[in-house]
């Protein structure tokens, strides 16, 4: 059975039919992977507007408001340029049209970075405005100490390794990383860092594979692979892209829709209606006095 949704105004918030589960607890995700096994792979995707929340929650684990929408939704040529209020306003939209899944929404380039102490005001604000349940942030060893604060001032963090999309100015591009032992090293040890800092989840995105499962097995924590390994303890892929909404996605991504083709073929068939004057209907039910 499908889900509907009634749309309380004074809220803006739509209540679906039939009611489902009380919404995970990320203590709820974490236990998922028990000494060092997990048995139920752990779902996420990208969300960033309530109706895509409403549409994906019922599938979902986790459902995350990353900054990807910089370029998804504005456009824009990297994610850099996202702020704290973007990310506010579009995470707070997804916890709007979510019920089941819990929420994780990026900490935006800038807002984190300078001290532990400017990290935990951002995520304040992030948790306390969106009433999301976790915050996610990119960087390894370096953001131990910051993982740590948050953690043990009770903000939920994800981390996010290998491929972090952030850094493109200092990694050259959004090629795969971990091609060098040297680095291959590195992400291993940055994974290890974050899980010892008190992370309850690390995205592992775009590295050679047997990085991606070493890392695995390193960490206490989920480890949620993009672009990684089928081995990482859950999935998350970037909602459009899956979809098929652009041209050109990472050769990683498997494609469950053509969504592109979709709206453009009602455009145009919305598009000869207009120009053809011919509204089903409207003759109909207009009454002239
Ligand atoms: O911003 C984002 O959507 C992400 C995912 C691709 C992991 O960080």
């Amino acid at each position: 059975m499908s889900t509907t949704f009634q749309l309380d105004t004074s809220t803006s918030r739509a209540h679906p039919t039939p009611t489902p589960l009380r919404r995970l607890s990320i203590p709820a995700v974490r236990q998922r992977k028990a000494d060092g096994v997990t048995t139920e792979p752990v779902v996420m995707l990208t969300a960033y507007t309530a109706r895509q929340a409403q549409l994906l929650d019922e599938h979902c684990d986790l459902l995350l408001c990353g900054d990807s929408l910089g370029q998804v939704i504005y456009g824009l040529p990297s994610s850099l340029q996202v702020t704290l209020d973007m990310m506010i306003a579009h995470g707070a939209a997804v916890v709007r049209g979510s019920y089941h899944a819990a929420v994780v929404v990026d900490l935006p380039f800038g807002t984190y970075e300078a001290s532990p102490e400017q990290a935990l005001a951002s995520a304040t604000r992030v948790l306390a405005e969106t009433g999301c349940s976790a915050v996610k942030l990119e960087g390894g060893a370096v953001m131990a100490e910051t993982v740590t604060f948050l953690s043990q001032r009770g903000v939920p963090v994800m981390g996010h390794v290998g491929l972090t999309p952030q850094a493109v100015n200092t990694l050259g591009g959004y090629n795969a990383r971990g091609r060098s032992a040297a680095e291959a090293e590195k992400i291993v040890s940055d994974a290890v860092a974050l899980d010892q800092a008190g992370a309850f989840a690390i995205v592992i995105e775009g590295v050679v594979e047997p990085i991606a499962i070493e890392a695995t097995k390193a960490v206490a924590c989920l480890t949620i692979g993009i672009g990684a390994s089928n081995q990482c303890d859950g999935q998350v892929l970037v909602t459009e892209d899956m979809l098929g909404m652009f041209e050109r996605v990472p050769r990683f991504v498997k494609r469950y829709a053509e969504i592109a083709g979709v709206i453009s073929s009602a455009a145009e068939s919305y598009a000869a209606n207009v120009r053809a004057r011919s509204f089903p209907g409207i003759e109909q039910t207009y009454q002239p006095k």
